[in-house]
């Protein structure tokens, strides 16, 4: 088998996600994981959290190495990746208690950010809760220099990549009843943001 794919950057900051999660999620059974990319995440926030049924997905090119974190790992809470792409996969089936996504919203393009909020609120039951970890600009602002250009990395290499403004991505949520209930500040200047979907 190949070697399983790795990021330093998922290993860096899985332990501080991890720690809000432990209370973000401590009341949720079934969680979804949009863009799992390399399945780090997930093997380490199901070991961590035997609570959770933790369902990763992703786009195509990357479910073998998902998968190959998730056989390595044998947790009864993990599950193997389905194939979804927000853009044009239809939604799985739910409900769903919790959504997770990290280091998303600045590589999709803003439809495809747009689709991911629609999805995530048809798919959360009413109280569920929405994560989304990664850089934010707020106030119309990058919080760092190095963000700011992190952003403009982003927008040569395509110009549909970017970091979202926060207040535009509530503005999202707003529309699919999911309303912005924390925001915590992380390291390497990025933030966790939690939703809560609101009874219709
Ligand atoms: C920078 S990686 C982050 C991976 C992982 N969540 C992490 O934090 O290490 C961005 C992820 O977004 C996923 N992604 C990009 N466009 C997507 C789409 N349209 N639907 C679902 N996932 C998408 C990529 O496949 C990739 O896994």
């Amino acid at each position: 088998m190949p070697d399983k794919p790795f990021s330093e950057y998922a290993e860096r900051n899985g332990g501080p996600i991890l720690e809000i999660l432990r209370t973000e999620f401590a009341a949720s059974g079934r969680v979804l994981e949009i863009g799992s990319g390399t399945g780090q995440h997930a093997v380490r926030f199901a070991r961590a959290l035997p609570h959770l049924q933790w369902q990763t997905s992703d786009c195509r090119e990357n479910l073998n190495g998902i998968v190959s974190w998730v056989n390595s790992a044998k947790l009864r809470n993990l599950l193997p990746p389905f194939a979804l792409d927000v853009m044009t996969d239809a939604d799985p089936a739910g409900p769903w208690d919790a959504v997770f996504s990290a280091n998303t919203a600045h590589i999709m393009g803003v439809a495809a950010v747009e689709k991911m909020f629609a999805i995530v609120g048809r798919l959360l039951v009413d109280g569920g809760v929405f994560c989304l970890y990664g850089p934010f600009r707020q106030g119309g602002k990058f919080n760092t220099e190095s963000n700011a250009t992190f952003h403009k990395a982003l927008r040569s290499r395509d110009p549909e990549m970017g970091i979202r403004h926060l207040e535009s991505l509530d503005e999202l949520g707003a529309a699919k009843n999911l309303a912005r209930a924390r925001l915590y500040a992380m390291p390497a200047n990025n933030h966790l943001a939690v939703w809560i979907k609101e009874g219709t």
